[in-house]
């Protein structure tokens, strides 16, 4: 397998191969400071190169600030398969994707993102010696960790916003009701929250109006129904300069949901929610669930109730960095982003 390191100015290691004709990959490795960089594998068809190599350094850099400010002894990193995995995906190539992650020896860790299911990881697992998240593991799918961490971190906000943890009565838009999204709305449901959702898959929005009772809204809609708290679950890059505007009109108060890299400009976008007094829940605190459910594995013997307990301080940290922003009258994101250098200054 030929590798290509590519020189990434603030990464320690950003390296490219072909797994098959026509079919890219990228692994970053952001910061092994705190320990090896675990993270998940995205397939996605993006349309250029450049589009699939950015979006791994995004994510990598994320992945750094998520295990850091969730106090584990990890890194950051990302890798990226370039095609659609309805597609493309099969064994041969999750086996090849698996030796290219071995070519770093124990530098990345892989897991489950986008476009890989559990059953793909154990296939991954054959060939690689640094994988996470496969059914011999025992953690299983993230997704349950990362919504029950939304849900405390919401929480947290509320706490912050409204005097009281109950989500009661508010009223909530949760875009994407996948592996999240849907257990993000039972728990809020659970707690008397009135849910709008909204899914490009209508098939699984109408699930949800029928087993959840939640409201659809379409994207027309989106921003028309008078909200309070906008839980993005689906994919980042979706507030800036353009979408701001309108969550301020329709009454949202607060951002907490799942999706990795909210902020399209993280210090553009976090000053100008700051000034329009919209919270931000900034998205690798909330979202640390899975990846503390993960690093859970790592010991050797996984233990839910621990995953959980770990999961839970999301609501601290948030409520530490949502007084700290108020105090310094600074963003949310950059409030975070400090802490979590300073983490890893600290090691
Ligand atoms: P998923 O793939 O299970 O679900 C995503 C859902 O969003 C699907 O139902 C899809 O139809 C819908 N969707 C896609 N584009 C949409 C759009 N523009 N508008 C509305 N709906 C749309 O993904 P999952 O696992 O629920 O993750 C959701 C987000 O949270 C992703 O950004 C992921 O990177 C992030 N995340 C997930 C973690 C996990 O443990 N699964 C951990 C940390 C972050």
């Amino acid at each position: 397998m030929k590798i290509e390191t590519l020189d990434t100015k603030d990464y320690e290691k950003v390296v490219k191969t072909t797994l098959k004709e026509g079919v890219c990959s990228f692994i970053a490795v952001h910061n092994t400071k705190r320990g090896p960089a675990l993270g998940g594998i995205r397939f996605y068809p993006y349309a250029t190169e450049k589009e699939a190599l950015d979006d791994a350094l995004n994510l990598a850099r994320a992945m750094t600030y998520k295990a850091s400010l969730a106090q584990l002894p990890l890194g950051g990193g990302k890798a990226v398969i370039m095609g659609d995995p309805k597609k493309i995906k099969s064994p041969e190539l999750l086996k090849t994707y698996g030796e290219f992650v071995n070519a770093l020896e124990g530098k990345y860790i892989t897991a489950k993102d986008v476009g890989v299911t559990l059953k793909d990881m154990n296939t991954i697992s054959q060939t690689c010696k640094y994988v996470a998240g496969t059914t011999k593991g025992g953690s299983g799918d993230p997704s349950l960790m990362t919504a029950f961490g939304v849900y405390h971190g919401l929480r947290a906000a509320s706490q912050f916003l409204w005097n009281t943890p109950s989500l009661k009565n508010r009223k909530v838009l949760i875009q994407g009701l996948g592996g999240v999204g849907w257990a993000l709305a039972k728990h809020l449901l659970d707690d008397g929250a009135e849910i709008w959702a909204t899914d490009t898959d209508s098939i699984i929005l109408k699930h949800a109006v029928l087993e959840l009772g939640i409201k659809p809204a379409s994207p027309d809609e989106l921003f028309h129904t008078p909200l309070e708290i906008y839980s993005p679950c689906a994919m980042g890059q979706i507030i800036d300069a353009r979408s701001i505007p309108h969550l301020r009109s329709s009454g949202i108060r607060l951002i907490a949901g799942a999706a990795n890299n909210q902020l399209t400009h993280e210090q553009a976008d976090g000053w100008r929610l700051h000034r329009e007094r919209i919270l931000y829940a900034p998205d690798y605190v909330i979202n640390a669930g899975g990846l503390i459910n993960i690093a859970c594995e790592l010991d050797g013997f996984y233990d839910s109730a621990r995953a959980k307990r770990l999961t839970e301080k999301i609501y601290s940290v948030l409520l530490e960095i949502f007084l700290k922003s108020k105090k310094e009258d600074r963003p949310t994101a950059l409030i975070a982003q400090e802490m979590a250098l300073q983490n890893i200054r600290k090691v």
